[in-house]
């Protein structure tokens, strides 16, 4: 048990946990504020480290043959819908290093298998991104940064008409029903609720270049501090001094 001077222990070190550690950043939203367009533009800037995105979409349930028949009657924007055990079994893979294999969603056919899984590797950046990606307590303590894409309710369903009728050929008809049976109230009542957890929140999503500089800059002295630990892991001392 005796440990050197200017070592440190193994298993218990501040420093030790931090540089093997990928950063996570959640990224929430109601459906169609632009959570992808503001992944897309930190991993563009991010382009020397490895970042991966994990889709929330990637977890939903697949529905039985009964709700298959009655797919309008589902709701798709409740936290139920989603199976956050199996995103956190892929979480605890990537942060100790595994590679996974993440499902891809068809929102045609509602189902996860309907097309091969994607292989994600173990990465510096992991970004969770979904529209209740804060719900869960166990997710969000996985994030070393919580953004919140915050994008008026017209601009989010004039964008979600275009994209399900053209995308996913559905009729407007059903898409403005699914709108203020599920779409709407989900937000109100889970999405929406989930804001305060956020360290930044993004006005105007994708279109807030301003917003998106900031985040990238602060993630690199993030990365630079994660990097300085791999480098000299026995900053432990310095670090828990000036609790970096
Ligand atoms: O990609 P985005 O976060 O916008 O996707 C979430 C939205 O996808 C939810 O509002 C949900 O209603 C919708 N959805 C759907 N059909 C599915 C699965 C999800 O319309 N089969």
């Amino acid at each position: 048990n005796k440990i050197n001077a200017g070592t440190v222990p193994p298993t218990t070190s501040v420093a030790d946990h931090m540089y093997n550690q990928p950063f996570v950043i959640g990224v929430a939203g109601g459906a169609a504020a632009g959570k992808t367009e503001v992944c897309n533009m930190i991993i563009q800037q991010l382009h020397d480290q490895r970042v991966v995105v994990v889709n929330q979409d990637s977890f939903y349930h697949n529905l039985t043959e009964e709700e298959l028949t009655r797919v309008q009657d589902y709701n798709f924007d409740h936290p139920d819908a989603f199976d956050t055990e199996q995103l956190l079994g892929v979480m605890d893979k990537l942060k100790h290093g595994q590679a996974v294999d993440i499902p891809n969603y068809d929102f045609k056919s509602y189902k996860s298998h309907a097309f091969p899984a994607r292989r994600v590797n173990p990465s510096d950046v992991i970004i969770l991104e979904g529209i209740l990606i804060f719900h869960d307590p166990r997710v969000r303590e996985l994030m070393n940064m919580k953004i919140f894409v915050d994008t008026d309710a017209d601009v989010r369903l004039a964008r979600r008409i275009k994209r399900d009728t053209v995308q996913k050929s559905r009729d407007i008809g059903t898409v403005l029903d699914q709108y203020s049976k599920f779409v709407k109230p989900a937000f109100d009542d889970f999405i929406l609720p989930t804001k305060k957890y956020a360290d930044i929140i993004i006005p105007r999503g994708g279109d807030n270049h301003v917003a998106i500089d900031l985040i990238v800059q602060h993630i690199r002295t993030k990365l630079g501090q994660h990097d300085l630990c791999k480098i000299y892991p026995n900053l432990y001392v310095i670090q828990s001094t000036f609790q970096i």
